[in-house]
């Protein structure tokens, strides 16, 4: 447990007097992977690994937001979270919902009742020209050696991408039986104007992807952690209901984004994506199963913006 006492304290940066049950925090711009399709290290991001927090200032701000704020849920990310494994470990027990979402190199941690996200970007042979030479057999070698039983929940996240968009079958044949609880598909989210490898420029080509996931969860009802009505309001002819142009309908601008920003203070961007993001290619699954659960319970579909 870091020392706070002999420590000067700095207070955190002000976001006003909003109300945000769910976060996320950068607890790090380090990281030991350069993923293709990575949103943290694209210009005009709050990202440079010199800008860094103690564990003390952190642990003391990360305080003092979830009360000001009401934080309920706090998503620990990066860079890669687990390069600061000691504080991450302190800092779950400030919320009551922690999340982690790392890419799995460093092993990953036993936190009883958190969820821990596993990244991998497909079947061995195209999630490493994405992650890296040998992060597959790294990641894969992670999950079997891991003390399962602890009560953490280990989920497997494939992004989506039209690159390795080919692979979801394959991949869910190669994972399928190792001891995790589950495998989820999030989907690309581009930049504004942004015409590559891995962006669809028309959504209807991203349509025929999503009927592949949705087939993939008939066939694997309890593995595949996506829900169907989720997924069908990504389809082209509505996902600008749910996530607006600018992100008017988008209910993730609800939750506080706290990127690691100069001199090491947090600062939040446009959404958890960053500052320079295409809503109307949106891909985060979040977006929809978060609007889809809205509507289960008869709530405003549409974040006002405010
Ligand atoms: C930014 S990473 C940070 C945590 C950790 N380093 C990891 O890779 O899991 C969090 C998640 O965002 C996903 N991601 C990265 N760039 C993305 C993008 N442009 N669109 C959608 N998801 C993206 C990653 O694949 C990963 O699952
Ligand atoms: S491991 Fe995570 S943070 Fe690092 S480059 Fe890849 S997606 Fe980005
Ligand atoms: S998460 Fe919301 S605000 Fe961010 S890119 Fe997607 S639609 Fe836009």
């Amino acid at each position: 447990m870091p020392n706070t006492s002999d420590h000067e304290m700095r207070e955190p940066t002000d976001f006003g007097d909003g109300r945000y049950r769910a976060a996320l925090v950068n607890v790090t711009n380090v990281c030991n992977l350069e993923c293709r399709h990575c949103f943290v290290f694209r210009a005009g991001n709050p990202n440079l690994a010199r800008d860094k927090m103690d564990d003390a200032t952190m642990l003391h701000q990360l305080r003092v937001l979830r009360d000001k704020h009401g934080i309920k849920s706090m998503l620990f990310m990066g860079g890669e979270p687990m390069i600061r494994k000691n504080l991450v470990m302190e800092a779950i027990k400030l919320f009551e919902n922690p999340s982690i979402v790392t890419n799995g190199t460093y092993g990953i941690p036993s936190a009883p009742g958190c969820l821990v996200t596993v990244s991998l970007d497909g079947p061995e042979r195209m999630n490493d020209p994405i992650r890296g030479d040998g992060v597959f057999r790294k990641v894969r070698e992670a999950i079997f050696t891991r003390k399962t039983g602890d009560g953490t929940i280990v989920i497997l996240q494939m992004t989506v991408t039209k690159e390795n968009a080919p692979g979801l079958e394959e991949f869910v044949e190669e994972v399928k039986d190792w001891p995790v609880d589950g495998v989820a598909f999030t989907f690309y989210v581009p930049c504004k104007g942004e015409h590559g490898p891995l962006a669809w420029d028309d959504l209807r080509e991203r349509d025929v992807v999503l009927d592949r996931v949705i087939a993939l969860k008939r066939k694997y009802p309890k593995l595949i952690k996506s829900n169907i009505p989720a997924l069908e309001m990504m389809k082209s002819d509505r996902a600008m209901n749910y996530t607006g142009e600018h992100g008017e309908h988008c209910g993730m601008r609800a939750m506080l984004p706290l990127y690691m920003g100069k001199g090491g203070n947090f600062e939040r961007t446009f959404c958890c994506y960053g500052n320079d993001v295409d809503c109307t290619r949106c891909g985060a699954y979040g977006v929809f199963n978060g609007a889809y659960h809205r509507m289960k319970k008869g709530e405003e579909p549409a974040y006002s913006g405010s």
